[in-house]
């Protein structure tokens, strides 16, 4: 549940199903929510999301609809962009029209991964998938059609998974691998900031009533190594399946390695969090 500076505000939750999407709901419960999963808006749909904000006056939106996954983004780029490029547009601007919030999330992913120290919000993105490219351009159409905006990047979430589509999570993936017996491949030359849902739907639900909008970087702080994980994955799982095996190597290696290409992932996304530091210390 969250403060009760929230409390006279009317909340439309967009992606309610996803897994960010029920984190939320959960946590402003006792708030005049709205939750809406993809069946009830669909936000490619402009004017159905017209007609939603026109008939809820909502005076806030969580915007967590999203098609995301590289893989899927890159045999399926119309439909990217239909989601995480226009969708957001048609939602900034049916915000706009209702004079709304809208906290709109994006990803670690709009980075290169080039940099060897951690991102902050000013560093220029320079996406390497359709799926960051069409994030970054869901963060441009709120920026540029919605006054009052938070565009909240995070990094490889983890907690209880979606309700409608199963998605794993990266630890319930390995854990799934290793009770399979393997083979469990991860790389070793990819620097993430995992976070837990909980925890930025808490930090989000904080960082409204500041009204002080803008793009802020949030996500936990330790820095995750895929190996780390794979490694435990692989050591908890040995006593049950002998059989499990891992293969660690450089991204390009494991790719080859398993005769798949190499995928469009940044190599490191670390993550720093200044502007939200400032906000809510
Ligand atoms: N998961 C991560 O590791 C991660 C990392 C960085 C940033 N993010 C960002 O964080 C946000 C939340 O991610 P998540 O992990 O909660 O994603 P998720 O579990 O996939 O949830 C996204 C939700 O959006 C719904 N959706 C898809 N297309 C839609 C449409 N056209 N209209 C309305 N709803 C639609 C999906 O419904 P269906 O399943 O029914 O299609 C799903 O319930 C996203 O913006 C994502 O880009 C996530």
């Amino acid at each position: 549940m969250v403060s009760s500076a929230l409390s006279p505000m009317k909340i439309l939750l967009i992606g309610a199903e996803g897994r960010l999407g029920q984190m939320l709901g959960k946590l402003f419960a006792r708030e005049d929510l709205l939750p809406l999963g993809h069946t009830q808006l669909d936000i490619c749909d402009e004017a159905a999301v017209r007609r939603c904000f026109e008939a809820e006056r909502p005076d806030c939106v969580l915007n967590t609809a999203a098609f995301h996954g590289i893989d899927d983004c890159e045999a399926h780029p119309d439909r990217g962009f239909a989601v995480n490029a226009a969708g957001a547009a048609h939602v900034a601007r049916a915000a706009q029209s209702a004079g709304a919030v809208v906290a709109h999330f994006s990803t670690d992913y709009v980075f290169d991964g080039a940099q060897r120290k951690p991102y902050t919000e000013t560093d220029a993105p320079a996406p390497l998938s359709v799926y960051a490219i069409s994030k970054l351009a869901g963060e441009w159409a709120v920026r540029r059609y919605c006054e009052r905006h938070f565009v909240v990047r995070t990094s490889t979430l983890f907690g209880p998974p979606a309700r409608r589509h199963f998605r794993e999570d990266f630890v319930g993936k390995m854990l799934r691998l290793a009770r399979e017996g393997g083979p469990i491949r991860v790389v070793c030359d990819q620097w993430r900031s995992p976070t837990r849902a909980t925890d930025l739907a808490t930090l989000v639900a904080a960082l409204i009533p500041t009204a002080r909008y803008g793009t802020y970087h949030i996500s936990n702080s330790a820095v995750a190594l895929a190996r780390g994980a794979g490694r435990r994955a692989a050591r908890a799982a040995r006593p049950l399946n002998p059989r499990v095996s891992w293969i660690c190597g450089a991204a390009a290696r494991v790719a080859r390695a398993f005769g798949c290409g190499k995928r469009p992932s940044p190599q490191n996304t670390v993550s720093a969090c200044p502007v939200l530091r400032r906000c809510v210390a």
